[in-house]
């Protein structure tokens, strides 16, 4: 009978602790300490769930060392593209030290999945005002919906240290207004 067993050792732990002596002082500063820790846990909790901010959930593996000769992440792929059914998808090389290519124009409102994978080592990108932060892994592609809320330009960030050049690495996105924002023809297939 494990489970029985478990909780019996689980009560005699809780008994054992409960018998302790612990100056009145101590237990307060205990408490606290508790209700601090619950605090900052519930505020990052309720903040990610608010902002749909979540790690990249499919692990889709890709090979870094060949991204320019085909596929998905071959040039003529790269930037903005608009499937049939209106989704608007953004695929994006990170490298030693810039984002490929090197500038966005993307419109406000309205949802973009980016697609991100790294021809060299480990890089990060960081979108300030919007949930777009993650790290681009060599090997993994790196997904994640956002949508941009005002029209204005925003900064596009590498936060992880990447080597000598890495405080160079960033970019612009300029988002328009949906009315002045025309997508570029796809000038690849589609994967
Ligand atoms: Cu790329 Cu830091």
């Amino acid at each position: 009978m494990q489970p029985e067993t478990n909780s019996t050792s689980l009560r005699q732990s809780w008994q054992q602790f409960r018998s302790l002596h612990i100056d009145p002082l101590e237990r307060r500063w205990i408490t606290v300490t508790l209700l601090a820790i619950g605090l900052m846990v519930g505020i990052m909790s309720v903040d990610a769930l608010w902002h749909g901010v979540n790690p990249p959930s499919k692990v889709e593996v890709i090979d870094s060392a060949s991204l320019h000769l085909g596929g998905e992440f071959a040039e003529d792929n790269m930037g903005v593209q608009v499937g049939n059914d209106g989704k608007m998808t953004v695929r994006v090389v990170a490298g030693r030290y810039g984002f490929f290519p090197k500038h966005l124009r993307l419109p406000a409102g309205k949802p973009v999945t980016f697609r991100w994978a790294s021809l060299d080592v480990l890089h990060g990108v960081h979108i300030p005002m919007t949930n777009m932060s993650t790290m681009i892994v060599p090997g993994y592609v790196a997904e994640i919906t956002t949508t941009f809320p005002n029209p204005g330009e925003y900064p596009l960030l590498c936060n992880e240290y990447c080597g000598l050049g890495h405080n160079h690495m960033w970019s612009t996105v300029s988002v328009v207004d949906p009315d002045d924002w025309q997508a570029a023809p796809a000038t690849g297939a589609q994967p």
